[in-house]
């Protein structure tokens, strides 16, 4: 490896953050406990049809019960930062403060710095209360003030111990697989509140960092976390997806304002009259650092509108589509190989991504906040689970964020996702992305040999092998 000309041997820099992520519904479960009410993906996986095998979150990785365990396996892996999501039904769960649930959050902040470890986290991992929804979810404007409401007051008692504030983890996702596709919560089918959606989640981002920056330590890190769509293809074809699913929530948060193009490819759905005087001023509060989540790239080509259309996410020619605006879009299929979600691995992606997002916005600090792979993973007999499919995406993913640093990119942490196999949404249980093993019928963990190598890895970075 070349020299980063940083002094060392190796590419990243001083004060580098590597960590591990979750998100509360994913792992927490006890969801009918301690006062927390429901939200909309309790509502979602109740529903026949939506999840795999009719899983729901209501004990998933048992997280809730086994937070000093899960956090002393943390504190083993030598993990400097530990990023996780903060439940808004549990903590607010009928617009008031649930103790016990602000308890929860604020122990393990604790334990994690006795260990040393910088909490990251989360606001908002998808799981809005379900009476939030019931007036109009994300496509009602209030929801955004909500939000802000909410920020604050969970500010209020974290603020002084936390490292990085984020917003909203991947609001593409809340939007468009929420409102437009219907496959994630709350399952709505409408292009029009899918934009909707998009345009109040912004809104909610801007307004929670300016409530959080009146509350939380100076020192603290704001930031949003986006799953950018790294698209290849022709290049109409990439522009347009790059619109609605990247720059709607990048260009505004900073500072841009809405693409012109997008508003055009999106005339015949919505005239954007949600947009009001003064929002995106709201919208482009200062962040101080970029999430970055990044999986597998995007393949895509105009549609002739004749022969059947391809899409390989699966929505097939009929369902409706996340991409509101791209009817004339093809998703084509890429050649693998590819991990257990059919995603193809593409570790380049990773490297051309964080240089795009420095080249176009160099005053933005980036932090990758997710990356990993899922794989049908077993315990062996000999109680090993032999995951080296993972070992090898990991240690492909790192190098391509270090050429991404050595070539400039100021990206200041990486996060494995995740932590410990959890509830994959629509997928329920059937796909295992972590490092460490989990038995749902027991809720043992057994660390994978990915674990084993990621911990190797950190500490040999660390001492600059
Ligand atoms: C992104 C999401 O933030 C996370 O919740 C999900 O489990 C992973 N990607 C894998 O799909």
């Amino acid at each position: 490896m070349a020299s980063s000309g940083k002094g060392d041997s190796m590419g990243f820099p001083e004060g580098f953050l590597w960590g591990a992520a979750t998100a509360a519904y994913q792992i927490e479960g006890a969801a009918q406990e301690d006062g927390r009410a429901p939200s909309i993906w309790d509502t979602f996986s109740r529903t026949p049809g939506k999840v795999l095998n009719g899983d729901t979150g209501d004990v998933a990785t048992d997280h809730y019960h086994r937070r000093q365990e899960d956090v002393a396996m943390i504190a083993e892996l030598g993990l400097d930062a530990y990023r996780f999501s903060i439940s808004w039904s549990r903590v607010l769960p009928d617009g008031k403060i649930n103790q016990k649930g602000v308890d929860f959050y604020s122990r393990l902040v604790d334990e994690l710095l006795e260990h040393g470890i910088a909490p990251v986290v989360t606001l908002y991992h998808w799981d809005l209360p379900q009476a939030l929804e019931d007036e109009g979810g994300w496509t009602a404007r209030g929801t955004a003030r909500r939000f802000a409401d909410y920020a604050e007051r969970i500010g209020r008692v974290l603020g002084d111990r936390v490292h990085t504030w984020t917003t909203l983890n991947e609001p593409w996702c809340s939007a468009f697989l929420g409102y437009a596709a219907g496959v994630h919560a709350p399952g709505r089918t409408e292009p029009a509140g899918a934009l909707a959606a998009a345009h109040h989640l912004n809104l909610a981002h801007g307004l929670a960092v300016r409530a959080l920056r009146g509350v939380v330590s100076p020192s603290a890190r704001h930031s949003v976390t986006l799953n950018f769509h790294h698209l290849r293809g022709d290049a109409e074809a990439v522009r347009k997806v790059d619109a609605v699913a990247n720059r709607v929530f990048l260009d505004p948060m900073l500072g841009k304002g809405y693409p012109a193009d997008l508003l055009e490819d999106t005339a015949a759905v919505t005239d954007w009259g949600f947009v009001h005087d003064g929002d995106l001023d709201l919208i482009a509060a200062p962040i101080d650092v970029l999430g970055v989540n990044y999986y597998s790239p995007t393949l895509v080509r105009r549609w002739d509108g004749v022969s059947p259309r391809e899409h390989a996410d699966g929505h097939r020619q009929g369902a409706a589509s996340p991409f509101v605006g791209c009817d004339d879009v093809e998703f084509v299929l890429q050649p693998g190989p590819y991990t257990a979600m059919n995603w193809p691995i593409d570790a380049n992606g990773m490297e051309e991504l964080l240089l795009r997002l420095h080249r176009d916005h160099p005053d933005t600090p980036l932090m990758v906040t997710e990356n990993g792979a899922a794989f049908d993973d077993a315990v062996d007999g000999d109680g090993r689970v032999r995951d080296e499919r993972r070992i090898a995406y990991l240690r492909d993913h790192i190098a391509a964020v270090e050429r991404a640093v050595e070539a400039g990119a100021d990206v200041r942490g990486y996060f494995a996702w995740s932590l410990l196999d959890n509830f994959e949404w629509a997928y329920g249980y059937s796909k295992r992305f972590g490092l460490v093993h989990v038995d749902y019928a027991t809720g043992e963990r057994t660390w994978k040999d990915s674990a084993h190598w990621y911990r190797d890895t950190i500490a040999a970075r660390r001492r600059g092998s």
